[in-house]
């Protein structure tokens, strides 16, 4: 009899359920979409209960599906989109459709935290500079904006911490979602008194803490019988999709670097403790292995760049057809350059009201041209966190890519041309749902640790090396790149007041 794990990666744009067999083979996997709502401009959110919907639709169809009985999965757990803020009433239903990382609303809500906090005192306790994306200031706009909602708050959750309450009756958060609330103490682990005391949030709207590996129940029968999974089924915490991510790669250990290309796109690297100066300039959080972090930053509209691109210039074509000729346009795509600030930028713009361009449009440009444009554009933004990295004393000689940009061989070889590093893709590029699958698999007990579960979870398929005369010809091109964010911004402003 064999047995499996499921990892279930909530992702922005769909839900991924995989399941996986203690080899590290991934034996079924089937995803189901979900629609964003945008309602005004900046405004990012999703009805929770499509979540919980789609992924049960999921996990029903994989358990008909596979070769084998519903008892042989022993347990599963959860990645998800990280920041969304899910309010639920004291019956712990949603107040309102959650609001998502990807929301720009909260400008005005992160003034206040500076002035309420302290940007040092912030830095010191949650190590996160206050960004639109994060939880805390969607919270303060919830309180302002529909004090009526706020009032009937009883505890928030994060969107995984939602669904797998919707799974086993229980409420958890975990380390490596919390950390993205910018309500938690990094370092010390538990929820921040003097935060939740100066911005006036009741530190009880916070659910309880555990770890990503820590078993927090077992499946009730109602979603036993919607899916068909036993209730027996064990379930772990998870984590926050870039933490998955990173475990997912394997980036367990100092000196490890992950590019991952989704909705968003970050370039993540380990660190052992939650002491590193960074100043804000990138992201800092708990990492889904026990008393680890990471760094990172953040390019908001990485694959969602290239999604856009496509279903508003390209609509009936796929990914593969839209990217078929990228090898065949010259570096550079004739002079053709694009900014993905198409939803604002984190890093290292946090500025939510930039916006994209593309610069240098000839008439004889083409779609494919437009194309390799968008493709360098979200890299060149990448490049500019690992140029950070690179800066604060780390070495970059490796990076692991997964998600969207590790599917195609010519964007790979474009990563490694220009982040100068060798790019290791791996035998499969799904990260994040592969992390959760690893999180349950090492709660199980299947492992004595994260890193002997990786060592039989993840494998390298292929490396990418830099070509030196790619190398010089990007570099011109970045530098160039990197004028376009101050020469846009101010155009940009004046546009946001007449949108
Ligand atoms: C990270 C972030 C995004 C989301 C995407 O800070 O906002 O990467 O986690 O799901």
């Amino acid at each position: 009899m064999s047995s499996y794990v499921i990892g279930v990666d909530l992702g922005t744009s769909s839900v991924k359920v995989l399941l996986m067999n203690p080899e590290g083979k991934v034996c079924k996997e089937i995803s189901k979409s979900y629609p964003l709502i945008q309602e005004k401009h900046g405004f990012s959110e999703q009805d929770p209960e499509e979540w919980v919907e789609k992924t049960t639709e999921a996990i029903k169809k994989l358990v008909d599906e596979f070769d084998g009985e519903a008892a042989d999965i022993k347990g599963i757990s959860f990645s998800g989109q990280m920041h969304g803020l899910v309010l639920l009433d004291k019956d712990r239903i949603p107040l309102r459709h959650a609001i998502l990382w990807n929301d720009t609303r909260t400008t005005e809500q992160c003034k206040q935290i500076y002035d309420l906090v302290g940007e040092k005192t912030l830095l010191e306790i949650a190590k996160n500079p206050a960004l639109e994306g994060f939880t805390l200031p969607k919270l303060l706009w919830v309180k302002e904006h529909e004090p009526e909602t706020f009032e009937q708050g009883e505890v928030f959750l994060l969107p995984k911490d939602y669904l797998r309450y919707k799974m086993t009756g229980h409420l958890h958060s975990e380390y490596s979602d919390a950390a993205g609330t910018l309500l938690l103490n990094v370092a010390e682990k538990k929820w921040s008194e003097e935060i939740c005391e100066k911005v006036g949030v009741n530190v009880d709207l916070c659910p309880p803490l555990v770890e990503s590996n820590e078993c927090v129940g077992e499946i009730d029968q109602y979603f036993a019988e919607a899916t068909g999974l036993m209730s027996t089924t064990k379930v772990f915490a998870g984590g926050a999709d870039n933490a998955c991510g990173a475990i997912g790669s394997a980036i367990l250990s100092e000196g490890t670097t992950l590019c991952s290309i989704g909705t968003s796109g970050v370039v993540l690297s380990y660190e052992e403790s939650g002491e590193r100066e960074l100043e804000g300039g990138v992201h800092y959080f708990n990492h889904g292995k026990e008393n680890a972090y990471y760094t990172m930053g953040v390019t908001l509209a990485a694959g969602y760049s290239l999604e856009w691109f496509k279903d508003t210039f390209a609509k009936d074509e796929d990914f593969e057809q839209l990217l078929v000729n990228l090898d065949e346009v010259p570096i550079g795509a004739r002079g053709l350059m694009f900014t993905p600030y198409i939803v604002g930028e984190r890093t290292p713009h946090a500025d939510a009201n930039i916006r994209g361009s593309f610069i240098g449009i000839d008439a004889s440009h083409s779609k494919a041209e437009f194309t390799r444009a968008v493709v360098e554009g979200i890299t060149f933004s990448l490049n500019e966190s690992i140029e950070i990295f690179r800066e604060a004393g780390k070495t970059i000689e490796t990076v692991i890519s997964i998600g969207g940009g590790a599917k195609n061989e010519e964007w790979l070889q474009i990563q490694a041309d220009i982040f100068n590093a060798k790019i290791v893709k791996l035998a499969s590029e799904q990260g994040p749902a592969v992390g959760a699958a690893m999180l349950a698999a090492y709660g199980l007990g299947w492992f004595n640790s994260i890193e002997e579960c990786a060592a039989v979870f993840t494998s390298q398929e292929e490396t990418y090396e830099p070509i030196p005369d790619n190398v010089k010809k990007y570099n011109e091109y970045y530098r160039i790149y990197k004028r376009i964010y101050s020469q846009t911004r101010e155009l940009n402003e004046s546009l946001s007041e007449l949108r």
